[in-house]
């Protein structure tokens, strides 16, 4: 079975390649490098010892995709290719529907044309909103996103589950993530943020690595132990295992199945920048501000239903997510850029 991976020299979709070509899986890679530098590619070929075959293509470029599943033969598609920077997503909301719908509308055409009617969608639990409830199972209600790339997520969510429903040869895995941090152990490969990064661990890591000076903690007056924004922190390592799972799933034919992938725990921002200084003694100096706009308290998952119908697990605790985050910064203080 060879499998597409759509924004395959990304973050979390390099983390995947390799997890995939350990497991033993064909992998083909197709990414148009807008938040990707290739190098990436050549470092999870230096982990797998395998090469990994890649198109550099836009998920809206129809030719680009017909070319792909002619020349290869795809029997699933892992589908990461998106933009996902929630304030630059309220800035450029026309953009953010283009590329993430109009792109995986595309996609998904093109999948059906070449009898190709098995994915794994990259969701976030981000759909949930401001939770009903925590932890959240996936039967939780979606809620009201705060941004538009909060809603390419959602509408997408629908719009697979109702080709689903239309053709029950569709097999469709919605995967929910929370939020990923850590790196692969080797150090080279990792996060790599455009600019000044949006999320709490790279900020941390950059600091701590001389970029920034300090981190600003957005809010100390929630309804959390501390006060600050409580959040279910995950190891890529282990989201790219829980695609390997998904995607086992997925080839006995199970129809539409919608899973979170997160750890069960929640760390609030204090907790996070207490356990980065455990893990690398490395001290992070920082002041509180204002809440960020959009932001909620509290978000952490339930992680039963992954377990029990997976048999995945999240193994890494928050001191590796910790070591493995800073492993790739300091061993990479620009990324991919040396
Ligand atoms: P990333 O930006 O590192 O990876 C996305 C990849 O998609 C990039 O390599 C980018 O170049 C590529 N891409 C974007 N638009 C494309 C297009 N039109 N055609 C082809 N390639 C395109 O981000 P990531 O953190 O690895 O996220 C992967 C997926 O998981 C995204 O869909 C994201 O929305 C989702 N997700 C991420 C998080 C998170 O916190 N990182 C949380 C929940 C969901
Ligand atoms: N935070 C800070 N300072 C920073 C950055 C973040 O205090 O410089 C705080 C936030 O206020 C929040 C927590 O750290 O309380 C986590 O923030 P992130 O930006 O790292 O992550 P979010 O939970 O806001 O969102 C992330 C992704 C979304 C995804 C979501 C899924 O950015 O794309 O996880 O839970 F949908």
């Amino acid at each position: 079975m060879a499998i597409l991976v759509t924004g395959g020299a990304g973050f979390i979709g390099s983390h995947t390649v390799v997890e995939l070509q350990n497991a033993g899986y064909d992998v083909v890679v197709m990414d148009n490098l807008v938040n990707a530098n290739p190098k990436c590619l050549k470092r999870v070929e230096a982990i797998t010892g395998k090469k990994v075959p890649f198109y550099e293509t836009d998920i809206r470029d129809r030719e680009g995709l017909e070319e792909i599943f002619t020349k290869e033969k795809i029997d699933g598609v892992i589908h990461f290719a998106g933009l996902k920077a929630v304030g630059e997503s309220v800035e450029k909301p026309w953009e953010y529907y283009d590329n993430n719908i109009t792109g995986t509308l595309t996609l998904v055409d093109v999948m059906r044309k070449h009898g190709c009617k098995n994915i794994i969608f990259s969701s976030s639990a981000t759909v949930y909103g401001d939770p009903a409830f925590v932890p959240i199972t996936e039967e939780c209600p979606k809620g009201t996103c705060t941004n538009p790339y909060g809603w390419t997520k959602s509408m997408l969510e629908q719009v697979l589950s109702d080709i689903q429903k239309a053709d029950p040869e569709w097999n469709v895995v919605l995967l929910r993530y929370f939020n990923p941090i850590g790196a692969h152990k080797s150090g080279t490969i990792g996060e790599n943020p455009n600019g000044i990064p949006n999320n709490l661990m790279p900020y941390i890591t950059q600091v701590a690595v001389g970029k920034l000076k300090k981190l600003s903690v957005f809010g100390d007056d929630y309804d959390t132990p501390d006060g600050t924004g409580v959040r279910d922190y995950i190891h890529v390592v282990d989201l790219a295992l829980g695609h390997v799972k998904a995607l086992k799933k997925l080839e006995k034919g199970s129809g539409l199945n919608i899973y979170n992938l997160g750890t069960g725990n929640g760390y609030s921002v204090l907790d996070i920048v207490k356990n980065f200084e455990a893990a690398t003694g490395k001290k992070i100096p920082y002041v509180i501000k204002g809440r960020r706009a959009g932001d909620i308290a509290t978000c952490y998952a339930s992680a039963a239903k992954a377990e029990k119908e997976l048999g995945w697990k999240a193994q890494y605790g928050i001191k590796e997510m910790c070591e493995d985050s800073w492993r790739w910064q300091s061993q990479n203080p620009n990324g991919y850029d040396d």
